[in-house]
């Protein structure tokens, strides 16, 4: 019966989706806007609706059409979305005027969902709110005393490493480097030692991150879905987040608070951030209007388990899969390019014999030719191709064009970071973009992997804290070469949210001579 009410259904949505299209599909037009003619119901976006192209190339080559223009509009399926790819408007967007587009996109339905309502997807001033009292946790006085625990976790990566390097055979470095910062957020963040380098086989925390992360042509379609027609896709009681994700993590974080009696301790880590909410009831902050112009104006938002799990979950979500990609297309970039992982090496080397071989919170900026490897890696591989905001209020461009509350704007982070004039031979492989005066000719907004303004990436400093911990740890005893077969060229997963590499990324690892002089030492002991 059920299939039957489904048959009939789907059809009869697709009809009235088209019938929809048909009368949006003139927003452009009516408003002088370059932009290419849509397919019916899937815009301009079929290849990624389809999930036949990932999301950021897509969108690259509708810019591509419009070399000269400064945004171009676009129909992410039915709805208008323009892309802004003039760094001075893109500027406007996620700074100046930031005001105006301060949604992420779909906000709206972050409500429908318990985990969806967290930082990343929320609006207005339940966001500005949340922003101002979680920001506190990822200062660099607060990374710097949680770096011991990266330390700890850098000290087991090393022999999980080793132990991956004795099999004898080539190793998918996504999958190793995720274990790795799986357990640095898990420690950091929530007191928890995932254990996920040492009890690898069945471990309920890699398990959760692989369905969180999952790439199935229907999780990709609901992800789709949901973000183009959320109406329909919650009227047909559609859920982003699987419910064993939702059970996992409100199990998770009850027991953690049970184990702290619900009451913080001197860990001060982001567990005890989430207790004192907890005990206060509610969050103060400023109102999302202070931005326009009126001031003083204070917010206070009530505090449940559920609010304060769904911030867990992101912290989660966000925490690994991000920094693990980084550190394995860095790797990868290394094994293409040995001059680069020649002066890599030389920056590694260096750091451990001023320190004793001890990892310090200091690496973070004192190793600035793999600081310029990472941002390279960022460059050519941004973990989100498309950055996503909504007009929150109607706005009218200095051009006159004037944009409607609720439409959506992209940031084709991909797109930019290819641009031969922002980056000369985009494809190239070259840290040297990133370092001294070459540095400083890098043209702003063109440039921006963790984002940009109000809104930039909360753990910026925690994932850069981590990467250079991991890779610090992996070059002091081995290089690092193409497992035979591995391609030179990456294609990326059409299905995955995140700039994925299909099949992974396999390496091989060779023991580099003198490591024996190179093994980190406990910092108590040095
Ligand atoms: C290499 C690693 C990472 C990259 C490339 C990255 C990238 C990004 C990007 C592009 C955004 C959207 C920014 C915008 O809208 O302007 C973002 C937002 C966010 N990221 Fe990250 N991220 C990384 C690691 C992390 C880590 C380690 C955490 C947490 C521990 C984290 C937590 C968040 C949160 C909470 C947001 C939402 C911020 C907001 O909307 O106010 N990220 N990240």
């Amino acid at each position: 019966m059920i299939t039957l009410y489904l048959l009939l259904a789907i059809p009869l949505a697709l009809y009235g989706v088209y019938l929809v299209s048909k009368r949006k599909f003139r927003y452009w037009e009516q408003k002088k806007v370059p932009h290419l003619p849509p397919k019916p119901i899937l815009g301009n976006f079929s290849e990624y609706i389809l999930q036949q192209k990932f999301y950021g190339r897509v969108e690259q080559e509708i810019c591509n059409k419009f070399p000269e223009e400064p945004y171009v509009g676009s129909y992410l399926g039915t709805e208008p979305t323009l892309i802004i790819q003039d760094p001075e408007y893109i500027k406007t967007v996620m700074t100046k005027d930031y005001y105006f587009f301060s949604g992420r996109e779909v906000s709206a339905y972050c409500e429908k969902e318990p985990l969806t309502q967290n930082l990343f997807f929320t609006y207005g001033d339940k966001w500005k709110v949340l922003r101002q009292n979680l920001t506190p946790l990822f200062s660099s006085a607060k990374m710097k005393n949680m770096f011991h625990l990266i330390e700890k976790c850098a000290r087991i990566f090393e022999n999980m490493v080793d132990q991956e390097v004795q099999k004898g055979k080539d190793i998918e470095v996504r999958g190793l480097t995720a274990k790795f910062t799986m357990d640095a957020i898990g420690n950091c963040a929530f007191g928890v030692e995932t254990q996920t380098m040492v009890k690898t086989d069945n471990n309920p925390f890699t398990r959760v991150g692989d369905v969180i992360f999952d790439t199935a042509r229907m999780r990709a379609l609901k992800g789709v879905l949901r973000s183009i027609w959320p109406a329909m896709f919650y009227s047909f009681g559609g859920k982003a987040v699987p419910a064993d994700v939702d059970s996992f993590f409100f199990n998770l974080m009850t027991s953690i608070f049970k184990g702290r009696n619900y009451n913080p301790t001197s860990r001060n880590d982001f567990v005890d951030l989430l207790l004192k909410f907890h005990n206060n009831k509610t969050v103060t902050g400023d109102s999302m209007s202070n931005l326009k112009g009126s001031s003083g104006k204070k917010v206070s938002l009530e505090v449940d388990d559920e609010f304060l799990i769904a911030q867990c979950f992101l912290f989660f979500a966000a925490g690994y899969e991000t920094s693990a990609t980084t550190l394995s297309y860095t790797l990868y970039e290394l094994a293409k390019n040995p001059e680069a992982q020649k002066l890599a090496i030389q920056d590694v080397d260096n750091y451990l014999r001023r320190n004793d071989n001890v990892l310090k919170y200091e690496c973070v900026t004192e190793l600035p030719y793999v600081e310029a490897c990472v941002d390279e890696a960022l460059r050519l591989y941004p973990v989100l191709g498309v950055i996503t905001r909504e007009v929150i209020e109607d706005y009218t461009f200095p051009t006159g064009l004037k944009l409607e509350k609720g439409v959506r704007v992209h940031l084709p982070v991909y797109h930019m970071q290819h641009n031969p004039n922002y980056f000369p031979e985009p494809e190239q492989y070259r840290p040297e973009r990133f370092l001294g005066e070459e540095k400083k000719n890098i043209k702003p907004y063109t440039y921006f992997p963790f984002g940009e303004g109000p809104r930039l990436c909360i753990g910026m400093r925690f994932a850069k804290m981590q990467i250079t911990a991991g890779i610090i740890t992996l070059l002091k005893k081995y290089r690092v070469e193409l497992a035979p077969g591995m391609s030179e060229t990456i294609q990326f997963e059409p299905r995955s949210v995140i700039t994925a590499p299909i099949g992974g990324i396999r390496l091989k690892f060779i023991e580099r001579e003198g490591w024996q002089q190179r093994v980190f030492k406990v910092p108590s002991e040095a």
